[in-house]
């Protein structure tokens, strides 16, 4: 059974009762970002701000009034786009652990130290360095999965599920981009959740996965770097076990709404059921990820562009159509344990709109 958010619950937060979210759903949008232009990217996901800078945020005598409104509206709408960001990576690692602390994650939870990050890396270890060649090199995902899929799809995933606390939000900057294409598309794991019948959701909330990335360790490797095997961000993700169990529906503790949790990239199986009925449940689920383009909004990055996405209620996808050099940094932050709380509801359903 998934766990769920009650006081008398034994194994709450995964067994891990110090990583629950300190504050109670749904946070509220106080209004301090209706200053700026926005524009819904498409009905369910997506929200392009304009003349929003992040480092002028951090400067602002109303900085956490408007963090907190940013983690309000990433969480409703999924990702945030913001053009032209003149923002350090020191001042982006700021920014995330304010997001992450705003939100209300749990004491121990920080931010991430991916395994595959290189020991002693001039950025910082919080900084994962997003780049073509290092794709080239490593694989990644799509080297995992494009060795026996030709399908732009194969990369689909939610960043370091394979974690006990997996991420929260995550902010990815574009400095070097290629002349065209290099696209990213995210999907709503709301959205998804809503496209269930009420008796196949009810059926997976009694479910769990287990998220697994020990192809990483072939990927260290190829890269040529140790595995990061000490403390990565939270006293509960360390060790090269590179493996999670966690509950299939989750509820996102700031908008207080069910989203789907498993994803093509490190989701390799329903417990509970045979392997069969797993294969089956997973491709059913990936599919209404990958070929629903009306949940997906896709963006297409100029130089110095930023998203930021919460990671427990989107998956993500680059696209790999390009030959010359794409990079840029990523932080990615790390929130509670999942858990669904069954009196969570779908966000169609808290919206009033029709299921
Ligand atoms: C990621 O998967 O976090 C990176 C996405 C991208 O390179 O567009």
């Amino acid at each position: 059974m998934p766990t769920i958010i009650q006081e008398d619950t034994p194994a709450l937060f995964g067994g891990h009762s110090d990583a629950r979210p300190r504050l109670s759903p749904p946070l509220e949008y106080s209004g301090s970002l209706d200053a700026y232009d926005r524009q819904d990217l498409t009905p369910v996901i997506g929200t392009e701000f304009e003349g929003l800078q992040i480092a002028e945020v951090l400067q602002s005598p109303s900085r956490d009034r408007l963090i907190r409104d940013l983690a309000v509206t990433i969480s409703t709408r999924g990702v945030v786009f913001l053009r032209n960001q003149d923002i350090t990576p020191q001042q982006m690692r700021e920014f995330a652990e304010r997001l992450t602390q705003l939100a209300g994650c749990p004491e121990s939870s920080g931010l991430h130290v991916h395994p595959l990050t290189e020991e002693g890396s001039e950025l910082g270890d919080q900084i994962s360095v997003i780049s073509s060649e290092k794709q080239k090199k490593g694989g990644g995902l799509t080297h995992q999965l494009s060795d026996v899929s030709r399908f732009a799809s194969a990369g689909w995933h939610t960043d370091i599920s394979f974690e006990p606390v997996p991420s929260d939000y995550a902010m990815l900057k574009i400095h070097t981009l290629p002349k065209t294409g290099g696209d990213t598309l995210w999907a709503s794991g709301y959205e998804i959740y809503d496209r269930l019948s009420p008796e196949m959701a009810s059926f997976l909330e009694r479910l769990t996965a287990t998220h697994d990335a020990t192809f990483f360790h072939d990927e260290a490797r190829r890269l040529g770097n140790p595995l990061r095997k000490g403390t990565r961000g939270s006293p509960l993700n360390h060790g090269d076990e590179l493996t999670a169990v966690h509950p299939v529906i989750r509820t996102n503790p700031v908008t207080g709404w069910k989203s789907v949790y498993v994803n093509k990239g490190f989701t390799k199986r329903i417990n509970g059921v045979t392997k069969d009925e797993s294969d089956v449940l997973l491709a059913y689920l990936f599919n209404l990820v990958t070929q629903n383009h009306d949940a997906q909004v896709r963006f297409k990055w100029r130089k110095n562009d930023m998203a930021i996405w919460d990671n427990r209620s989107t998956w993500h996808c680059a696209t790999y159509d390009y030959a010359e050099t794409r990079t840029g940094d990523r932080v990615c932050s790390l929130g509670e344990a999942p858990y669904l709380d069954p009196q969570s509801k779908s966000r169609r359903q808290a919206l009033g709109e029709r299921p």
